[in-house]
């Protein structure tokens, strides 16, 4: 067994896909989710306990836990296994050959934001970092919270981090590539973050990435400096602080959009663990895709002004098209969430939370304040406003509720609103036909399941098909087609070897045999014995009754030479040496 081999019979897939997607319980070994990969809103993402792979019936992605760590990192092999490896206090062999010049460079970078965390820290924690101290204090910001959410203080001394880095032997073109340094024209590093409040950036693992600094001069520009995108971070991939809040997000079903990161520290530390902001960015459709993973619900509370307003507004029409369930809560007193929470209590925050409403409302209320809806124009122009979100709402059960609820809201009849919007949703009703698909029976899905099996005799029951024609008819004819030509070959049968060697469509029949209800626990020779026999025998049935309706057949038409000749077959068939034909 090789490193790879070792570390995924340690690994328990379910676990780790666990971590990135809500998984649901499916069967005794399959359980399913929302697709990590593609943009759905029931779940077509299944997982196989005991064969250890996953299948999405959407997007047909799939493959091991290597691969998916791999995809949803986006990262290399290596650093999958090394991920996998840390995760399950494996060690992993010392061989360079395993790491890549962009692993290394990497795994250096990540090193680098280790160093730079203890030295921005220990600067907050002493002399120099006295007036970021009492900055924080001002702000309401206690040193539990503090150390919590890893704040540090970058000195003014624009070398210190830099000289560090070199004194621990990083080569001065990675500290560049790392984004904690600037480079001068004479070619000499500088540190790119001076005299800031500094937030550590995590990514979902909970490594420090990237940082945000808050300036604490007010005439010092810009108020935040950022990170720039480095190998290990890309801006638009990355919530902050969703390390933290994941388990709070699965847990209440439902995350807490907010916008900055002082906003996201407060509200948490107020007690609504489940909140998360974009990074100095506009929303992406990676993160909304990340917080789906957790949970679909979400509630976004951007600040109480215009610029807040229009990138709620942005937001919405995102989280619809990714299919989240999108609720909008407002403070006032034009207080942003971080100065609520403190100026108002938990309670009154929580308040607030309880009766966010949903997306729908909110637009209503502004296309209300825009237009005179005493009108029947008023009407026409909140109605047409409305309804790129409406032509979002792809379930008409639900559509019907929002235009009746609506109706009520704007104060018209709701004929008036479900007429608008019908002929809004007319042009995108088109279907695709589904191609009607071959019946895999159960005996057929019995026989793969035992020779995918790890148990020893699954080679001989691959041997008993060497003489076996009638596969060649099945729907899955390729699968064993695969299997054989392996056992030809004389390898190993497993998922992974017969999957490899199967075109798409026949890819996508394996997983559903696979994760298929029919299949029975049982994975022993015998089983497969007794699968392989009934698919025999129904098969000569099968046969019979043709040879049968043909023999009629011949003998109504007065050809009486080709039905003596099927008569015949049929007796071999049906012969004592028939059974084995
Ligand atoms: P805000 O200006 O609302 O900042 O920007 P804030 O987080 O509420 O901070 P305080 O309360 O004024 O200290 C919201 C977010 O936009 C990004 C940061 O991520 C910030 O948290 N931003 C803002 C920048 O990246 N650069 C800037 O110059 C300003
Ligand atoms: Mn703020």
């Amino acid at each position: 067994m090789d490193f790879k081999d070792q570390l995924k019979s340690a690994v328990d897939i379910v676990a780790v896909i666990g971590d990135y997607v809500r998984l649901r319980k499916a069967s005794a070994f399959s359980y399913t989710g929302l697709c990590p990969f593609h943009s759905e809103k029931t779940p077509s993402f299944s997982v196989h306990a005991s064969k250890q792979f996953y299948h999405c019936f959407g997007c047909h992605a799939h493959g091991d836990v290597l691969k998916f760590v791999m995809e949803i990192e986006g990262v290399s092999f290596y650093e999958a296994l090394k991920s996998l490896a840390e995760r399950y206090g494996i060690s992993m062999p010392k061989r360079s050959h395993f790491t890549d010049e962009d692993s290394r460079r990497r795994e250096a970078i990540l090193q680098m934001h280790v160093v730079a965390q203890e030295n921005f820290r220990s600067n907050l924690a002493g002399a120099p970092g006295e007036t970021a101290r009492e900055y924080l204090a001002r702000r309401g910001v206690g040193p539990e919270t503090a150390e919590e959410f890893g704040l540090g203080y970058s000195d003014r001394s624009g070398r210190g981090l830099v000289r560090l880095l070199e004194r621990e032997g990083f080569a001065a073109d990675l500290i560049e590539a790392s984004g904690l340094a600037g480079k001068r024209p004479d070619g000499s590093l500088y540190d790119r973050f001076r005299n800031r409040l500094m937030f550590p950036i995590h990514n979902e693992k909970g490594k420090i990435i990237a940082y945000g600094g808050r300036a604490l001069a007010s005439d010092d520009e810009p108020k935040y400096l950022n990170s720039p995108e480095t190998p290990i971070y890309k801006k638009s991939h990355v919530l902050y602080n969703l390390h933290r809040a994941k388990e709070a997000i699965r847990k209440e079903d439902r995350s807490i959009l907010v916008e900055g990161y002082m906003d996201a520290i407060g509200v948490a530390e107020a007690g609504f663990g489940s909140v998360v902001a974009s990074c100095g960015t506009a929303l992406t459709a990676q993160q909304v895709q990340t917080l789906k993973r957790h949970s679909q619900n979400i509630v976004v509370n951007f600040d109480p002004d215009a610029p807040g307003a229009a990138a709620a507004q942005r937001s919405i029409d995102l989280l619809l098209t990714e299919s989240m369930v999108v609720r909008i809560m407002e403070l006032d007193g034009g207080l942003d969430p971080d100065e609520y929470c403190k100026q108002r209590g938990p309670a009154a925050y929580g308040g607030r939370l309880q009766n966010a409403q949903g997306y729908f409302y909110w637009l209503a209320d502004r296309a209300r304040a825009r237009n005179d809806i005493r009108s029947p124009e008023g009407v026409v122009a909140v109605l047409k406003s409305l309804l790129p979100a409406v032509q979002r709402i792809s379930d008409p059960v639900e559509r019907m509720a929002v235009a009746e609820n609506l109706a009520g809201y704007i104060g018209v009849d709701r004929g008036v609103v479900l007429d608008s919007f019908r002929r809004s949703v007319a042009d995108r009703q088109q279907r695709t036909v589904e191609t009607p698909k071959e019946l895999v029976r159960a005996d057929e899905k019995g026989i793969i399941n035992v020779l995918l099996s790890p148990i020893r005799e699954r080679h001989e029951l691959a041997a008993e098909l060497e003489d076996c024609r009638i596969l060649e008819q099945l729907a899955t004819r390729r699968i064993f087609e695969a299997i054989r030509a392996i056992c030809a070959a004389g390898g190993e049968l497993s998922f992974e070897t017969v999957n490899a060697r199967l075109q798409d469509t026949d890819q996508v029949l394996l997983a559903e045999v696979l994760f298929s209800e029919e299949i029975e626990a049982q994975q022993d020779l015998e089983h497969g014995r007794r699968c392989l026999d009934s698919l025999k025998r129904s098969q000569q049935q099968a046969r019979r009754a043709e040879l049968k309706a043909q023999v009629k057949q011949a003998e109504r038409a007065g050809d009486v030479r080709e039905a003596l000749r099927l008569a015949e077959e049929l007796a071999r068939l049906e012969g004592p040496r028939g059974a084995r034909a």
